[in-house]
């Protein structure tokens, strides 16, 4: 069977900037895959060379089996980092809008534009113009134009990044109805919270290449440990003293303090393993995404 995407040895530089160096991915059908990295490593870009908004220097983008082009241009809906809305027109005619440009028929684009209004929750704000919702608001109207012409791959560029905790839960809820319908997605984030919840696979980008890629847990359980300790301590001369004659590795995630545990262990063991060695504060973690990522991308200093 065909992959939905296909990307191969994509590599763009901008420049001097070599900003992809032979990017590889594949994304099947009814895949949700997200892609990380840190800012500036090339996210967007590989989002646009998607979409058909950017030449590659080389390498290849086939969408269900065809080079980007203007045919494929009708698989893919894309949602962009900064807003596409026309802000002086309201939600509808912005639908209006971009069902026009995907050359959908006058009664098509009736029926689209009533069923995703609906559908979205839009209807009370029918009458706000785009550039008066809240950023919520307005993030869940480009995701409904994104999804206008009935694409099979929605492309989303960070698409709560705006918003706030309920905009945010409320979105993951209309993008898990679009992966129950089969919609295929690919989407990028810095909140890996948010990739956990939603994607398939996860893809983490450095150097312009995949430098990791695989579903949340197996890229949790490339992290060596069980389970990570947090710890403030008084003495942090005794304290990594203490934690190297145990074996456990130590890392700073964002300037805070980790033990990787080998084993799994309860609070009371650590304690007692620490005891003596300055340790103020101890509190246990699972191995989440988040220390994937940090591992993974060496910011784990
Ligand atoms: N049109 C352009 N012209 C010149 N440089 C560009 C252009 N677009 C992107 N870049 C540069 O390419 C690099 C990658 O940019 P890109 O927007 O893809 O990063 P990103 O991973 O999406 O970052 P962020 O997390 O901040 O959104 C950056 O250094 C950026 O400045
Ligand atoms: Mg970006």
């Amino acid at each position: 069977m065909t992959a939905l995407l296909q990307i191969s040895g994509l590599r763009k530089r901008f420049g001097a900037r070599a900003v992809l160096q032979g990017l590889d991915l594949t994304v099947e059908a009814g895949e949700t895959v997200g892609l990380l990295g840190p800012n500036g490593c090339g996210k967007s870009t590989t989002l646009n060379l998607v979409c058909g908004l950017l030449q590659a220097d080389a390498g290849q983008v086939l969408i269900a089996g065809q080079p980007v082009s203007p045919r494929s241009a009708a698989l893919v809906g894309y949602c962009p980092q900064d807003s596409a809305l026309y802000r002086d027109l309201l939600p509808a005619e912005n639908l209006d809008f971009f069902a026009r440009l995907h050359g959908l028929s006058a009664a098509r684009r009736k029926a689209r534009v009533d069923e995703l209004m609906q559908r979205f929750g839009l209807l009370p704000h029918a009458a706000t113009r785009a550039g008066r919702l809240s950023s919520g608001w307005q993030q869940r109207l480009s995701l409904a134009v994104a999804l206008v012409h009935a694409p099979r791959l929605l492309v989303l560029d960070e698409p709560s990044s705006a918003v706030d905790l309920q905009a945010r839960q409320a979105l993951w809820t209309l993008i898990d109805g679009l992966r129950a319908a089969g919609t295929t997605i690919l989407l990028t984030t810095h909140q890996l919270a948010e990739a956990e919840r939603l994607c398939s696979r996860v893809a983490l980008l450095q150097g312009g290449r995949i430098a990791a890629l695989g579903t949340p847990a197996q890229l949790c359980s490339r992290v060596p440990a069980q389970a990570v300790a947090q710890l403030q301590t008084a003495d942090e001369a005794a304290t990594l003293r203490r934690a190297a004659a145990l074996g456990w590795a130590v890392r700073r995630y964002g300037g805070q303090l980790c033990c990787l545990l080998p084993l799994s262990a309860t609070l009371r063991e650590v304690v007692e393993a620490l005891d003596g060695a300055g340790v103020t504060a101890v509190s246990l973690q699972p191995v989440t995404l988040e220390h994937a990522y940090l591992e993974a991308l060496g910011a784990a200093a």
